[in-house]
């Protein structure tokens, strides 16, 4: 295989959603960028199908230690308090660069951009467009990058990073549409890939959730921290079968949905009577689960969820898609309740970076969920369209500022991925049975209540997919090929996670495990890390 095609940039961004577009916009400020986008830009990606909101300190009432507070918390301390502490400073300016552009969130009867109540914080700081917020930003980030000249390239797969003789990061080889080569030279890139969560069989993550930047850059020599923090969003449609899994919004509960169990109970006063529908979404996961498990679940596997006694006006107008989507199920939820369960949803874990967004590889900088270390053990609802937009403008500016890459591109790496690439044609096991099992491993043995055994079954499991010598059909297929080694990678760096952390904390609950961690500032554990060279987790002096 010959590369057809080669570009070179001082910037290459990976991934089109709401943080590598806003790392493309910042990043064009600084000299050239291209952008390589697995899907059409703007139609795949999560943060276009996020609809809740954006988290972001705008009233003299509520203050950035709050917020600050509240994420640190919320995440179990496990947080990197410096990254939160960015987080919660930027998160405000970044809304108004959105308001600024264009975007149109809905406001007070002041004119001011209006906040509802999230799970976890303790003041309505979630900015919203009605419930198709990421929508409303997606739309006004292309917009605004429409006007920079970053060159677009659409339906282009990046397999993997490139590096240079020195060790460093120099750009990735990708495959177009048509299964053909490109390869990327770059002074900085930019891993701004999205999470992964479509490793499990029930996921909110639109397709291209696979976790591809999670396997490139751990094949590249990135360590990885916290990768066991899978975040399950407590209501996830259960009904009918091809929708299972799709986001019902916390909005939902913020605007004043209640949780109902089969006997009609309203369960959430057992498991967090202050904060009932708005606790932590680790929290509201569980107890949902538990509701089932222990039967009390509805004919179709989830609770009820509830706002029929809410003011038909109010759900047209703050829920709108909502009530289209279930309307659509043949449910109208001003007049019936809505059932729902736990759906995979985020990676808290990710590549370790520094408030620049570096990671711990030379060239390579990254942003948004493919990152570790923002949300620690639980992310708050609405806190991940902020991370978006505050690291991914860092990431693009630190990316930019960047000097020239001095080394050439490795040769024997690229001929490494190409002898990968043509050894597809030569297997035997279809991509998509792969997938198929890997994603019921993964629900069965590391969802939302763990424990060491299942696990451990898991990560033979896992390794054996891994192993299998998938079969590419045609060029095209080599991309599938591609895209299930990284999810089998993914997954494998979740479940190893999720074996070093001998302690229940945030949304990883190992039943087998004696410590339970009811002070989490109190833990002696610190994060989990995994890279090529080394794995284990962080210990912490526990002071009295
Ligand atoms: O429930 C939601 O609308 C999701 C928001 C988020 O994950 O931040």
């Amino acid at each position: 295989m010959l590369v057809d095609e080669i570009v070179d940039a001082h910037v290459l961004i990976i991934g089109s959603g709401g943080a590598g577009a806003r790392a493309a916009i910042e990043a064009s400020r600084y000299g050239s960028v291209a952008l390589a986008s697995k899907t059409i830009v703007g139609k795949g990606g999560c943060t276009t199908m996020a609809e809740g909101g954006f988290n972001a300190v705008l009233q003299d009432l509520d203050s950035i230690e709050v917020h600050r507070e509240d994420t640190l918390s919320g995440g179990a301390y496990l947080n990197d308090p410096a990254l939160v502490n960015v987080l919660v400073h930027e998160a405000p300016e970044r809304l108004r660069d959105l308001v600024r552009w264009g975007a149109v969130f809905d406001v007070t009867d002041d004119r001011e951009v209006a906040q509802r109540p999230f799970g976890g914080q303790r003041f309505p700081r979630t900015c919203y467009a009605g419930d198709r917020t990421g929508h409303e930003m997606m739309m006004t980030l292309l917009d605004r990058l429409d006007a920079t000249d970053t060159h677009l390239y659409q339906e282009v797969s990046v397999i993997d990073l490139a590096r240079d003789e020195n060790g460093a990061v120099a750009g990735a080889i990708a495959l177009d549409r048509d299964g053909d080569p490109i390869l990327f030279r770059a002074d900085a890139t930019v891993l701004a890939t999205g999470g992964g969560t479509q490793c499990y069989d029930i996921s909110t993550n639109s397709a291209s959730g696979t976790g591809d930047g999670f396997a490139m850059a751990y094949r590249a020599g990135a360590e990885l921290i916290d990768m066991e923090m899978i975040q399950f969003h407590p209501t996830g449609a259960v009904y009918p079968y091809d929708a299972r899994g799709r986001l019902v919004t916390e909005a939902v509960r913020g605007e004043g949905g209640i949780l109902l169990n089969e006997r009609r109970e309203r369960f959430m006063k057992r498991y967090d009577p202050d904060r009932m529908e708005l606790s932590t979404r680790d929290v509201v996961a569980r107890a949902i689960a538990t509701e089932v498990l222990e039967g009390h679940g509805t004919k179709h596997g989830g609770v009820y969820l509830d706002v029929t006694h809410l003011p038909a006006e109010r759900i047209e107008s703050r829920i709108p898609v909502m009530l289209e989507q279930f309307l659509a199920f043949g449910v109208d939820i001003r007049k019936e309740p809505m059932e729902v369960a736990p759906t995979a949803h985020h990676v808290m874990g990710g590549l370790r970076i520094t408030p620049e967004c570096r990671t711990t590889i030379p060239g390579l900088f990254a942003c948004g969920e493919v990152t570790g270390g923002v949300h620690g053990a639980n992310r708050l609802g609405g806190n991940a369209l902020a991370d978006t937009q505050v690291f991914g403008k860092r990431a693009g500016e630190f990316a930019g500022k960047s000097p020239e890459r001095s080394g050439r591109v490795d040769e024997a790496w690229i001929e490494g991925v190409f002898g990968m690439l043509d050894d597809f044609y030569e297997g035997a096991t279809s991509p998509a049975a792969v997938r198929k099992d890997l994603k019921l491993t993964m629900w069965t043995q590391a969802g939302i209540f763990r424990n060491s055994p299942d696990l451990a079954t898991a990560l033979t499991h896992v390794r054996r997919l891994a192993d299998r010598r998938l079969f590419a059909a045609s060029a095209t297929n080599l991309i599938e090929c591609c895209t299930v080694r990284n999810m089998c990678t993914t997954a494998s760096l979740i479940v190893r996670c999720a074996l070093l952390r001998p302690e229940n904390r945030g949304a990883h609950v190992r039943r087998d495990m004696d410590v339970i961690t009811t002070n989490p500032v109190k833990s002696p554990f610190g994060h989990t890390y995994v890279s090529l060279s080394r794995e284990g987790i962080e210990e912490r002096e526990v002071k009295p």
